[in-house]
């Protein structure tokens, strides 16, 4: 089957609205110990994504089908920082390929058109995220030569307050 990569447009709205929460779907069930969206949060993907469309620092790209059924999307954001070394970075937020897709070089043919954007801002430095509880982008970033520095964790209150409101060890023990 041939495949066509372009930028996305807001003809592609339903779409890679779809793919935006079958990404968040898919992560909540890689680890429902994540932070989730609440039915708000679903409720205003629709806007989110349009306002990804429309901003200059994002880009979003999709792989189609030859019958333009899309298969796959990105979402890349070229930030500045001038507090920061190296001051230009990009940042890629979401990548998503359809589950039948998987596995034939599209998410990686997705990051090379993303890469296209950022590359002609002059970014020095691209990061990720992904949720550790996510084998297949763990492959996938692993692949393409991310390394993790940097481990975001997290607790919930009640077993934070019950690990601290636990007897202290005393130093003679
Ligand atoms: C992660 C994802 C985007 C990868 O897309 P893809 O089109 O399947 O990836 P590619 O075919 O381009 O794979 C590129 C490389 O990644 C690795 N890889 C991708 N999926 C893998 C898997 N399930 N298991 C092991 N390695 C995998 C392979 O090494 C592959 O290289 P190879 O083909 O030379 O072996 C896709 O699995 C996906 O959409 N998953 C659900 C959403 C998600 O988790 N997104 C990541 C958010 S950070």
């Amino acid at each position: 089957m041939k495949t066509r990569l372009r930028e996305a447009s807001e003809n592609d709205l339903e779409a890679l609205v779809e793919m935006r929460v079958a990404l968040q779907k898919h992560l909540e069930a890689r680890d429902p110990e994540i932070w989730k969206f609440s039915q708000r949060g679903f409720e205003i993907a629709p806007l989110e994504v349009k306002a990804r469309l429309r901003s200059k620092s994002s880009y979003m790209g999709v792989a189609e089908d030859e019958n333009g059924r899309i298969l796959g999307m990105i979402m890349a954001e070229a930030a500045r920082d001038e507090y920061r070394n190296p001051e230009r970075f990009g940042h890629i937020h979401w990548v998503f390929v359809e589950e039948n897709s998987r596995c034939r070089g599209l998410g990686r043919s997705l990051v090379k058109t993303a890469l296209n954007f950022l590359s002609r801002r002059d970014i020095e430095q691209i990061t990720i995220g992904y949720v550790v509880n996510n084998p297949e982008a763990h492959a996938f970033w692993d692949k393409l030569g991310f390394v993790a520095r940097v481990t975001h964790s997290s607790a919930t209150m009640s077993a934070l307050v019950n690990k601290l409101s636990a007897p202290e060890k005393s130093e003679d023990n």
